[in-house]
C-alpha cells in the first residue's frame, strides 16, 4: 500500500507539472530524435530502475510529448480534453477489465451498452447494435466484412476465392479504406476509387455508371463507403443519393462518420447528417471532435443480429455464464478488448447532452470566426467555404508546407497542411472546444509572423 501511495503521488505530481508546463509552453519545442535519445535514456537494460529514477524519466517523457491539450495544438483531429473523461481513462487502466464477458467486465458491459444505445438513437437506428473497436480503421473494416458476408453467405465457410466482388469509395476517402482490401482477401482489383467533384464529394452519376458497368462485366458489387466529412477537405458525400443507388442495386451502404458524426449531438447542426440512418452501418471516432482521450472508435449497425451472426464462434472456455448480450466477445473480432466506452460515458454523464452541444457549437463558432478573420485579411485566402469546422486557407507568397514546418520547428503551434488540385493549403481544424476567439487570433498571429 505504501508503494501504491508513493507511485500515485508521483504520478499526480507529473500530471500537475505537465498541465502547468503545457499552459506556459504550448505545443513543444522541436527536438530531433537524436537529441531526445541523448536527453532521455530509452534503452531497456538488464538492470532494474529504482522508483525515483523511473518517475524522473516518466516526467521527462511527459514534458517532451507534443501537448495535444494546449492552446497551440491545431494538428489534425485530436485536441482539447474533458477532464473527467481523462480520469475515467486512467481509472479504466487501474480496473483493467477486458470487455469480452460480463464475468470479466461486469458493470462496464452495461456502460458500453448504454453508450451504444445513446449513439444508435442519435443516428436514428431503432433496434441496432454496436461494438467499440481498436481504432476507427478496424471498425470500418468490420463494416466491409459484414457487407461481404451478407452478399455471399458461403464466404464464411468457403472463402472468397474466385468471387468477383467489387466495392466503391471516393478518392477523398480515408487512406485506410484501401488497406482493407489486402486484409479482407478481396484484392486491389476489388476497389473502385471514384473521382470527386470540385468540393471533394463523391460523384453519384459516376458511382451508378460504374456499378452498371461492373454488373455488365460479371462483377458482384456489394458495398459503398460514403464519408462525412472527408479527411482533407471535409466534404460531405451525398448520402441521400448514394443510399438510393445502394438500395436499387442491393449494396450495403456504410458511412464513415469518423469526423462528422459528432454533429448529431447538436440540435443546430444535426441536419447536416440527415439521411445517415439510411446507411446500414456507421463508424465513429469519438476521440476526435468529442475531446475524449484516444482511442474511442465505435461501429454502429442497423441490424441487431449481424455482428453476432458474423463473429460468434464457440469458445466454452470463455463464454460460461450469462446471456449472449452480456458477452460481447461473441460479436467482436477481438477476444480481449479495451474498455473504451467508459471515458465516453463519463464525458456524456458529466456534461449531459446540453453542455456537449454547447461544446460542439463552440467548435463550429470558432471555425466561423476563423473564416471571418481570413476574409478580412488581404494576405489570407480561403480556398473553400467550409461546411463544417475545417478551414482551408493560404497565405499570400508563403507555401503552406513551409509555414507549418517552421511553426513546428520553432515550437509555436502545430498545424498541418493539405493538397488538392489547386496546390497546398493550411488546414485549421477547430476541434478543441476549449479554444476561444483569442486563441484563434493567436493562431493567425503566428501564421502571419512566422519566419520561414
Ligand atoms: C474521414 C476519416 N475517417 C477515418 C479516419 C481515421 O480515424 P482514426 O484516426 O481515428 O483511426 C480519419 C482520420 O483522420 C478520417 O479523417
Amino acid at each position: 500500500m505504501k508503494n501504491i501511495k508513493t507511485m500515485l503521488d508521483k504520478t499526480v505530481n507529473i500530471i500537475n507539472t505537465y498541465y502547468d508546463h503545457s499552459e506556459k509552453n504550448p505545443v513543444l519545442k522541436y527536438k530531433s530524435p537524436a537529441t531526445l535519445k541523448k536527453e532521455i535514456n530509452l534503452k531497456i537494460s538488464q538492470k532494474w530502475t529504482p522508483v525515483n529514477a523511473l518517475f524522473n524519466e516518466l516526467e521527462k517523457i511527459a514534458l517532451n510529448s507534443p501537448k495535444t491539450n494546449s492552446k497551440g495544438f491545431f494538428n489534425l483531429l485530436v485536441g482539447g480534453e474533458i477532464l473527467p473523461a481523462v480520469m475515467a481513462e486512467m481509472l479504466a487502466a487501474v480496473l483493467n477489465n477486458t470487455m469480452h464477458t460480463y464475468k470479466s467486465a461486469g458493470i462496464h458491459i452495461l456502460i458500453e451498452q448504454e453508450v451504444i444505445k445513446f449513439f444508435l438513437k442519435k443516428i436514428g437506428y431503432k433496434n441496432g447494435d454496436g461494438i467499440f473497436g481498436p481504432g476507427w480503421s478496424l471498425t470500418n473494416m468490420i463494416a466491409l466484412v459484414l457487407a461481404r458476408n451478407e452478399k455471399i453467405s458461403s464466404i464464411k465457410k468457403l472463402g472468397i476465392a474466385g468471387k468477383k466482388l467489387v466495392w466503391y469509395t471516393s478518392d477523398q476517402a480515408h487512406y485506410s479504406t484501401e488497406k482493407f482490401i489486402s486484409v479482407t482477401g478481396l484484392g486491389k482489383d476489388a476497389i473502385r476509387i471514384l473521382p470527386t467533384d470540385d468540393k471533394g464529394k463523391m460523384n453519384t452519376k459516376i458511382l451508378e455508371e460504374t456499378i452498371i458497368s461492373d454488373l455488365r462485366h460479371g462483377y458482384i458489387p456489394f458495398f459503398i463507403n460514403a464519408t462525412v466529412w472527408t479527411t482533407v477537405l471535409w466534404a460531405f458525400d451525398p448520402i441521400e443519393k448514394i443510399a438510393k443507388i445502394a438500395k436499387k442495386y442491393k449494396l450495403r451502404l456504410h458511412t464513415d462518420a469518423a469526423l462528422g458524426g459528432w454533429a448529431l449531438l447538436s440540435k443546430k447542426h444535426k441536419h447536416l447528417l440527415k439521411w445517415i440512418e439510411q446507411s446500414n452501418s456507421v463508424s465513429r471516432s469519438l476521440h476526435k471532435m468529442m475531446n475524449v482521450p484516444l482511442l474511442a472508435a465505435v461501429l454502429l449497425v442497423k441490424d441487431p443480429n449481424t455482428l453476432y451472426e458474423n463473429f460468434h464462434e464457440n469458445a466454452d472456455y470463455l463464454f460460461q455464464m450469462d446471456e449472449k448480450n452480456l458477452n460481447p466477445g461473441n460479436k467482436s473480432i477481438q477476444c480481449g478488448r479495451r474498455n473504451d466506452a467508459f471515458k465516453v460515458w463519463t464525458a456524456l454523464k458529466y456534461l449531459g447532452e446540453k453542455w456537449y452541444e454547447k461544446r460542439i457549437n463552440q467548435e463550429f463558432g470558432n471555425a466561423k470566426y476563423a473564416v471571418s478573420v481570413i476574409k478580412k485579411d488581404r494576405n489570407l485566402t480561403l480556398v473553400l467555404e467550409p461546411e463544417c469546422i475545417n478551414v482551408c486557407f493560404q497565405v499570400k507568397g508563403k507555401p503552406a508546407s513551409k509555414i507549418c514546418e517552421a511553426l513546428d520547428k520553432q515550437g509555436l503551434i502545430k498545424v498541418s497542411y493539405g493538397k488538392r488540385k489547386w496546390e497546398e493549403f493550411i488546414r485549421l481544424i477547430t476541434v478543441n472546444a476549449d479554444m476561444t476567439k483569442k486563441d484563434i487570433d493567436n493562431f493567425f498571429k503566428h501564421i502571419k509572423n512566422v519566419k520561414i
